[in-house]
C-alpha cells in the first residue's frame, strides 16, 4: 500500500532543482515510442501493442529486466531514433525541475546489433545541445560498458570512442552485477583515466560490499551508482563517508527490481544519516514506474522524510555532479534561494 504524501511537501520536492545523475537513456524509452520507432523502421515487436509491453513489465530481478531492456532498445537505429529517445526524456526532466542531466548510455547493445558508434553518439549529443540551448538543462554523456561481456570487447568500445572523446564525459559499468565484479574492468578503467575520462560504476545494487571496495579502489571511480549493499558494511560506510563519494540512489528501480520488498524497507533515510553523500534518481524511468520526482514523492511518504531531506538530497546532487566547481556554485546559489523564498532557511 502506497502512502500518501502532504501536498505541500510534494510540491516542494517536485518543484526544488535537482540534478539526475543515474539515468539510462535507452531506459527512459516508453512502450509508445518502441512502438512507433518499431513502425518505422519496418520491425516486428513480439508482443500486439503498447499495453501487452508494459503488462510485460513485471521483474523479480536485475537479469528478468535486462533481458526486456535490451529487447526494447533494439528498435533504435537511426541517429533521429537516438535523439528522439533523448529529446523525450529532457522533456520530461524539464517538467520536473532537473537542472542538470548526466545520461548513461550502452554502447555495446547497439554496435552488437550493427549500428555504428558514431550513429548513436551523435543522435544523443544533438539532443544534449538542444537541452542546454533550449531548456536550459546541462547534459552530458557517460558511456557505460556492459560488464556481461569481456574487457576486450570494452576496450575495443572506447577504442571505438575514442575520435569522439569531447562528446562525452566519462564511464561506467552496468548491467548484470552477479558475478561480475568490477576488478574484471581494471584495464579499460585506467585506459579511460589516461584520456582524463571520469569514472562511476554500478556497485552494490544486488553485489555484494566488496563490489563497492573494488570499484573504489580497483576501477577508482568517484561515484557508486545505487551502493544501497554499503550499510552491510561499517567501514565501507567509513571510507565512503570520509571520502563523500556520491551514491547514485534509485528507489523505485529497487522496489521494482525486488532489491527491497517495499519502499518503506529502503534504506536511503539511513544513509544520510549515517552521512552518506546518497542522491535519488529515476535509473530507467520507463520500466520502473516513475521519472525523477515520482521517485522522490513515492520514496518520502514512504520513509515520511521531510523538507530537510529534500535539501539536502537536491544539494548532494549537485555536489555529487560532474558541473563545474562555477557551475555548482552557481547550483547551490539557486537551490538556496528556491528554500529561502519558501520561508525555509
Ligand atoms: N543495473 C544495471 N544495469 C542496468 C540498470 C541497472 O539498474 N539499468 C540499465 N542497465
Ligand atoms: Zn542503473
Amino acid at each position: 500500500m502506497s502512502a500518501v504524501l502532504d501536498p505541500q511537501l510534494s510540491d516542494l520536492l517536485c518543484a526544488m532543482p535537482k540534478a539526475e545523475l543515474h539515468i539510462h537513456i535507452e531506459g527512459s524509452l516508453e512502450p509508445e515510442l518502441i512502438f512507433a520507432m518499431a513502425q518505422r523502421n519496418g520491425l516486428s515487436l513480439p508482443y500486439p501493442d503498447v499495453a501487452a509491453l508494459r503488462a510485460a513489465y513485471a521483474f523479480s530481478n536485475l537479469q528478468s529486466f535486462l533481458d526486456i531492456y535490451y529487447a526494447g532498445a533494439s528498435v533504435l537505429i537511426t541517429e533521429q531514433d537516438f535523439f528522439d529517445m533523448a529529446w523525450a526524456y529532457f522533456l520530461r526532466a524539464k517538467a520536473d525541475n532537473v537542472i542538470h542531466a548526466e545520461l548513461f548510455f550502452d554502447p555495446q547493445t547497439h554496435t552488437e546489433r550493427g549500428i555504428a558508434f558514431e550513429t548513436v553518439i551523435n543522435g544523443l549529443r544533438r539532443a544534449c545541445d538542444r537541452a542546454r540551448s533550449e531548456l536550459r538543462i546541462r547534459a552530458e554523456l557517460i558511456l557505460c560498458f556492459l560488464r556481461h561481456l569481456s574487457e576486450d570487447d570494452a576496450l575495443a568500445t572506447l577504442e571505438q570512442a575514442r575520435p569522439h572523446i569531447g562528446k562525452f564525459i566519462g564511464v561506467g559499468l552496468d548491467s548484470s552485477e552477479l558475478g561480475h565484479p568490477p576488478d574484471k574492468f581494471s584495464r579499460v578503467f585506467a585506459e579511460a583515466r589516461h584520456l582524463d575520462l571520469r569514472a562511476v560504476a554500478h556497485a552494490g545494487e544486488e553485489g555484494p560490499p566488496a563490489y563497492i571496495w573494488s570499484a573504489l579502489d580497483v576501477l577508482k571511480v568517484e561515484r557508486i551508482d545505487h551502493g544501497v549493499q554499503c550499510l552491510q558494511d561499517p567501514r565501507l560506510v567509513e571510507r565512503l563517508v570520509r571520502d563523500r563519494i556520491p551514491l547514485t540512489v534509485c528507489p523505485l528501480s529497487n522496489l521494482k527490481l525486488c532489491v527491497f520488498d517495499s519502499l518503506a524497507q529502503h534504506n536511503i533515510r539511513a544513509m544520510l544519516d549515517a552521512g552518506l553523500v546518497a542522491t535519488i534518481n529515476s535509473d530507467d524511468p520507463a520500466y520502473f514506474g516513475g521519472y525523477i520526482n515520482q521517485n522522490f514523492v513515492e520514496t518520502f511518504a514512504a520513509l515520511t522524510m521531510n523538507a530537510s531531506h529534500a535539501r539536502q538530497l537536491a544539494a548532494n546532487s549537485i555536489e555529487a555532479s560532474f558541473a563545474s566547481p562555477a557551475e555548482k556554485h552557481s547550483d547551490h546559489q539557486r537551490l538556496a534561494e528556491f528554500f529561502s523564498a519558501r520561508g525555509l532557511h
